[in-house]
């Protein structure tokens, strides 16, 4: 656990509260999902679910090293077969309207922007609600 907080820290903007992930993992451990090398951790994936149909993808990192591998895709392809075991027809998630290479990422896994949030994040930077329907 100790791995992911770290790796949190180092690749995403936004700062959380390190036992959030405990939580995330207690609460709904079949959208908690790592990727390892050599046994080192190199990237995640947090999401919940929502409602019985719907589910968000909280988080989502790769460490530098290790970007434009496929890690991204293969952990969002893990994260859809859990889902759809779960009977998930909607996945949600916010992006960074910045976040342009995470916002191509999503589009080129079937996520649409469906709309902007003003002053979504700490630091008051929009986002953009993108959504992927089975
Ligand atoms: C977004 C992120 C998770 C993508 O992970 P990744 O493992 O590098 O992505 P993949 O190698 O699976 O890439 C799949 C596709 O995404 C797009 N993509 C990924 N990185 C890209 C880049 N640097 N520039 C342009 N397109 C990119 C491409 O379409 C790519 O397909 P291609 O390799 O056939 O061109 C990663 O860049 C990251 O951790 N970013 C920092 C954290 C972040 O922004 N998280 C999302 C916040 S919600």
């Amino acid at each position: 656990m100790f791995s992911v907080i770290k790796l949190a820290s180092e690749t995403l903007t936004e700062r959380y509260n390190p036992s959030l992930f405990n939580y995330f993992y207690e609460t709904f451990p079949e959208g908690f999902i790592v990727a390892e090398k050599a046994h080192k951790i190199i990237g995640f994936l947090i999401g919940v679910k929502i409602n019985p149909e719907l589910a968000k993808i909280l988080m989502l990192a790769i460490s530098k090293l290790y970007r434009k591998q496929n890690i991204g895709t293969e952990l969002l392809n893990q994260f859809f077969k859990e889902m759809f075991i779960e009977n998930i027809i909607r996945i949600e998630l916010e992006v960074r309207i910045k976040n342009k290479i995470a916002i191509k990422f999503y589009q080129k896994h079937g996520f649409k922007i469906k709309e902007k949030h003003r002053k979504f994040y700490q630091s008051g930077e929009d986002a953009y609600t993108m959504i992927k329907e089975f």
